[in-house]
């Protein structure tokens, strides 16, 4: 590839900024209005993290698309970072939720739908026992708290640049010389991590044995697939390695499936027969009404339940008044039964697998020295010429000019990708004719960056 210029790229995200703002009156004004009642103009504050000068509002969304307030419509490859990953309102979700809304919202009491539920992921996942939380995090801090308890034993192990949600055991980071400590950004963390967590490399067999050997370690808890620093796949005998060394050390293994839940309908675990003794699980599973889930073996059931007593069991630090509510459970049943389907996955695959052509012959076409990596349904392209193995090494791998250039140009020509990085996931309804149009513009937009 020719040398990127870089005055020239950054010239280029100044015109699609200016050409953002000049296309986007009424999400700028909606924006504006904003910031005079929520912090930063946003409900939620990641949702300042888009390339443009300000959100987009959004006025409706449908299966892969959305239009916003100003009129465009959009593909929609980020489908809400994967709450959405069903597609927008699937209509036997919609269907089902409007029935439970009409007929008991939450109760504090079980409805037979749960069961429904429970089975099915017991199929899914192997997993024997089900527990709901309202979200992904939550899942992951219950899945932690037992873990704690039944082993005794006070730290998490995570991997460096993991995210789980906001875990504050997971905010700890290596430094450049290999260091443990606070990742940069978390607020107000209750203690240093070094306190509560051990951090290795993901896939560094070695640190992770050096770990856990200390007897410490309550629980490992793990993507099966790193997707939050980019796609960072384990190497072959990893999950092996990881199995028996947590096994050796008495370390509980928690594997969050929130992301790799796009490999296949039981997720990376039910393809690739991994055998955790805690699996979490969030964001898409209920057609985006919120719900978490948390599974786990016969075994830990056990020693849970003969250090729990029944009459303290609501202060206990796991549950939530609103988790397992009828409503998120009906649209959990309705989502497992008639959306996240092995036919929902075929079809997903075949166009992720059109999606990732039209990159790679871009980028052999242009001799660009950058890569994709893709996990089920999930593509993204880096930036660079080999694949981390790491999150250290993807750390370093970020350009965030190109992210951001790539993002605008996407956005501007009716794209919406992925924040934080350039991947796109692909919903049942997203159309061959809407992966044709990516690809066209991504050749454009190379086009563009390397012109003379
Ligand atoms: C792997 C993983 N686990 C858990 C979470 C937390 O999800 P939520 O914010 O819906 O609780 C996320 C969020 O991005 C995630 O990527």
């Amino acid at each position: 590839m020719p040398i990127l210029n870089r005055a020239r790229l950054k010239r280029l995200i100044q015109e699609e900024i200016q050409r953002f703002q000049q296309e986007h009156p009424k999400s700028n004004e909606l924006y504006l209005r904003a910031r005079q009642s929520m912090q930063g103009g946003v409900p939620m504050l990641w949702m300042i993290r888009w390339p443009g000068s300000f959100p987009i509002f959004v006025k409706n969304a449908r299966g892969a698309h959305f239009e916003d307030v100003d009129g465009h419509s959009y593909i929609d490859f980020c489908l809400g970072d994967t709450g959405a990953m069903t597609g927008h309102s699937p209509v036997e979700s919609v269907e089902a939720i409007r029935n439970q809304v009409g007929n008991g919202i939450t109760l504090m009491l079980p409805m037979e739908d749960a069961i429904w539920v429970g089975e099915e992921l017991q199929r899914r996942f192997g997993l024997k026992f089900w527990q709901f939380t309202l979200t992904a995090t939550d899942a992951n801090r219950f899945a932690i708290r037992m873990a704690r308890h039944i082993t005794g034993r006070p730290k998490i192990l995570v991997f460096n640049y993991c995210y789980h949600g906001s875990v504050d055991e997971t905010f700890i980071t290596l430094d450049e010389k290999g260091l443990p400590g606070p990742r940069s950004g978390n607020l107000g963390p209750p203690i240093n991590p070094i306190e509560t967590s051990r951090v290795v490399e993901f896939n560094d067999i070695p640190a992770l044995e050096e770990a856990l050997i200390h007897g410490d370690v309550a629980a490992v808890l793990a993507e099966p697939v790193m997707t939050n620093i980019g796609i960072i796949h384990p190497q072959p005998g990893y999950h092996d390695a990881l199995r028996k060394l947590t096994r050796k050390y008495g370390s509980c293994l928690i594997i969050d499936e929130t992301h790799t839940i796009c490999t296949s309908p039981g997720g990376y675990t039910g393809k690739f027969g991994l055998d955790p003794d805690f699996l979490t699980c969030g964001k898409p599973l209920a057609s985006g009404i919120p719900a978490g889930v948390y599974g786990f073996t016969q075994q830990v059931a056990d020693a849970f339940w003969a250090r729990i007593q029944h009459d303290e069991s609501d202060v206990g630090g796991v549950g939530g008044t609103l988790a397992g509510n009828a409503l998120s459970i009906a649209a959990i049943r309705a989502t497992l039964e008639h959306v996240l389907t092995q036919a929902m996955y075929d079809r997903c695959e075949a166009l992720a697998d059109h999606y990732e052509q039209g990159i790679l012959d871009c980028i052999s076409d242009y001799e660009l020295p950058w890569i994709v990596k893709r996990l089920g349904f999930r593509v993204e392209y880096w930036f660079c010429e080999t694949a981390p193995i790491n999150g250290g090494e993807a750390n370093a791998a970020v350009d965030s000019d190109l992210d951001r250039f790539m993002h605008l140009w996407a956005l501007n020509r009716g794209i919406l990708m992925t924040p934080f990085h350039n991947m796109a996931l692909i919903a049942a309804d997203t159309t061959e004719e809407d992966i044709e149009y990516h690809t066209r513009i991504f050749r454009e937009a190379v086009q563009t960056l390397i012109a003379e």
